[in-house]
Order: C-alpha cells, then sequence, then structure tokens
C-alpha cells in the first residue's frame, strides 16, 4: 500500500515533470528565434568558397581543417572544428546555417554569405572571393525567394526579426592595404580607414533599407599578432606584433565603434546592434594564455617557419609539410591567420550573454530573444522624459 502510493507520488512528479518540459518546449517555439544572416571572411565561411574558383589559401575544404570531428569532413571552416557563428546558431536554438552557394541550401532561419578572404571593398582580393557587395545582392535574392515562397507579410517578419552579423575587413587591411603598395600610395591609412568604414556603414544601410533592424558585428582582432604578421614584420621575426597591421585594426574598430551610434539616431525605426571589443579581448589571451586555458598564444598550432606563421596547413603545391600540434585546443591560433574552435567559442560566449561593460549596447542574447534591457529603456524616448 505504501509501496504502491509512493509509486503513485513518483510517477506523479513525473508526469508534472514531463508536463512542465512540454509546456517549456512548446513555450520555447513561442519564444520563436530570429533568423541569423551573415556577411564576412574566413572568420565566418562556412564553406561558400568550396564553390567559387579561387586559389587554395581562400579554401579550407581539406584535413587538417575540420580534425576535431564535430563535422564528419572538412567543411571550408578555417579552423580546427567549429566557428563562432556555429556557436551562435546554438545558443539561438537555431540549426546550422548553411552557406549561401551550398545546392539546396534551406533558407528559412538564414543564410550564411561569407567568403574567406573577401573585403568591405571590392579592391580587395579582387576575382577570387565574394565581396561585401556581391554578399549584399546575394541577400537580396534571398529576400525576393522569401517573398515569393512566403508572402510579403511573413517575409517582411522573417526580415525585420533577423539578426544580421557582419564579420569583415581584415582583409581590406592585410592583402588590400598593407600587402599592395600602390594602394598605400593612392590612400594615407586615415583616408584607407575611412572609406572602408564609409563601404561598411552604407552596407548596414542598404541592409536597414530592405527592413533589416537587428546587427551584431565582429570588431577586428590585433591583425599584426597573427602568426602570419609576425613574421613578416619588417623589424624582424623577434619584435613581436607587426605594429602597423595592428594600428589599422585599433582604427577601424574606433572608427566603428563612432560611427554605430550615429546610425542609431539617423535611422530611428529600431536599429539595435551588439558591438565589442574583440581587440583587447584576443590580446589579453596573445599575451596571457595560461590565464584563459591556453598553453600558446602566439604561435599556430598548423603551419611552417617561425610562429607557424607561413600559411602551409594542410599543403600545398609549392609545400606539402606542414607541422601540426597535437591539442589545437592549446592554441589562441590554429594556422597562421585563423584562431581554434575554442577561441571561437569563447568569443561566441562573450558576445552572447557578456555583461554591459563588454558587449553593447545589446548582447547577441537579446537581439535574438527581443529581451528589453537597459539600452531599450535608455533609448525610448518616453522613459528618457521620466529621467
Ligand atoms: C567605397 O569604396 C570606394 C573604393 O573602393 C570609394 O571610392 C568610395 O568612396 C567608398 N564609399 C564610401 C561611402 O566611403
Amino acid at each position: 500500500m505504501r509501496l504502491n502510493s509512493r509509486f503513485g507520488t513518483s510517477s506523479l512528479i513525473y508526469a508534472s515533470l514531463v508536463l512542465v518540459l512540454c509546456f517549456k518546449a512548446s513555450g520555447g517555439s513561442a519564444e520563436r528565434s530570429s533568423a541569423f544572416f551573415i556577411f564576412g571572411d574566413s572568420t565566418v565561411d562556412p564553406g561558400n568558397n568550396n564553390y567559387i574558383k579561387t586559389t587554395p589559401e581562400n579554401q579550407a575544404n581539406y584535413k587538417p581543417y575540420g580534425q576535431n570531428g564535430f563535422f564528419k569532413e572538412p567543411t571550408g571552416r578555417f579552423s580546427d572544428g567549429r566557428i563562432i557563428v556555429d556557436y551562435i546558431a546554438e545558443y539561438a536554438k537555431l540549426p546550422i546555417i548553411p552557406p549561401y552557394l551550398q545546392p539546396s541550401a534551406d533558407y528559412s532561419h538564414g543564410v550564411n554569405f561569407a567568403s574567406g578572404g573577401a573585403g568591405i571593398l571590392s579592391t580587395t582580393n579582387p576575382g577570387v572571393v565574394i565581396d561585401f557587395k556581391t554578399q549584399l545582392e546575394y541577400f537580396h535574392k534571398v529576400q525576393r525567394s522569401l517573398t515569393e515562397k512566403l508572402g510579403t507579410a511573413e517575409a517582411e517578419e522573417i526580415i525585420s526579426n533577423a539578426v544580421y552579423f557582419i564579420s569583415m575587413g581584415s582583409n581590406d587591411y592585410m592583402g588590400g592595404y598593407l600587402g599592395n603598395p600602390e594602394m598605400q600610395q593612392l590612400h594615407p591609412p586615415e583616408d584607407y580607414v575611412r572609406m572602408v568604414i564609409g563601404n561598411l556603414t552604407q552596407g548596414i544601410q542598404e541592409l536597414y533599407d530592405r527592413g533589416a533592424r537587428k546587427f551584431g558585428f565582429l570588431s577586428l582582432c590585433p591583425l599584426g599578432c597573427l602568426p602570419a604578421l609576425r613574421v613578416l614584420n619588417p623589424k624582424g621575426h623577434d619584435a613581436g606584433c607587426f605594429e602597423q597591421a595592428s594600428a589599422l585594426a585599433f582604427a577601424h574598430n574606433n572608427a566603428l565603434q563612432a560611427v554605430l551610434p550615429n546610425l542609431e539616431l539617423l535611422l530611428p525605426k529600431g536599429f539595435k546592434y551588439c558591438n565589442s571589443n574583440f581587440y583587447d579581448w584576443l590580446l589579453d589571451r596573445i599575451n596571457d594564455p595560461t590565464k584563459y586555458g591556453f598553453k600558446e598564444g602566439e604561435s599556430a598550432c598548423c603551419g611552417t617557419g617561425p610562429y607557424r606563421g607561413i600559411f602551409t596547413c594542410g599543403g600545398t603545391k609549392k609545400d606539402p609539410n606542414y607541422e601540426l600540434c597535437d591539442n589545437p585546443s592549446d592554441h589562441v591560433w590554429f594556422d597562421s591567420f585563423h584562431p581554434t574552435e575554442r577561441i571561437h567559442e569563447q568569443f561566441a560566449k562573450a558576445l552572447w550573454d557578456g555583461p554591459s561593460s563588454s558587449v553593447g549596447p545589446h548582447n547577441l542574447e537579446s537581439l535574438f530573444f527581443d529581451k528589453q534591457t537597459i539600452a531599450d529603456v535608455v533609448d525610448n524616448p518616453e522613459t528618457q522624459q521620466i529621467f
């Protein structure tokens, strides 16, 4: 009798637990996540470059890329596994967002237009990448096909609720400027940064005009500390980070940081964004790797030469031999230009629910799930009158 009633109680508890879980699950779909559209370069390319004519340096669909086995085979991601947008999609309860050029890709949760080597300017690595302008044209095509498939109202709702993530600019400063003496002759650095930011701003505005409202930005890392750029330091291999490269990234980040609040004023109908300081965040890990659970902040896991900064990861026709570390997770850098999965994961976490001291004015969680934040209250003119 006692045993029976105990059994009865526990199955009741079990039944209500199942009910609660079901309720939560359906509650989760009411709190439907926003779609996710991604623009950028190799930091966020999930394999678009597998489908274009380009050079081996701009592709990563061969071993040891993707070696940690999360994906069955190398996908084209420049990482030992996942990249930042894969984690963001997971936190947002979305499936993996497919590359735009993948045949029969499903666009219903968004799509990724990023292309390794791409720049904001069309003059950056021309002919071998999908530049920002073309990525924006592809977005327009997706928008038209959503409208045809779902009708104007539903398509508009998807577009305005979606989060637009932009991770671009590094290639404009590396290949597009430092590797391009003619460009340096034509434009002093301040001019060039203004041009890059001008074109980025134009792109944001174009997306806004098409209905986009919620934006996330991955600011630039200290470019001169990439293993590939340490090797190119004109002061010598052992002189540390290539200062001029880091200075360009720093100036770019400052300019972006200054432009975004202006856009918020210029585009008043619900323009919201998430930005953060990836520069200092990564520099901390490069300079003090053990503090963050890494063993090596300067040398890449994969490559040859000093800092494994010579970009031979995966082998090339010129040099099929390359070195590979045992445990990529010990390293900040996977190859001469790109961080490891572990860095991607840590930064995705920081952008997702980082405090307003490090991510702002909104974090990605509040953009995806439309949570009210302090920034909303302060932005709202009606509440401002109260203060
Ligand atoms: C965009 O970049 C081009 C060079 O590629 C430049 O001529 C143009 O002025 C830039 N646009 C803006 C708005 O800065």
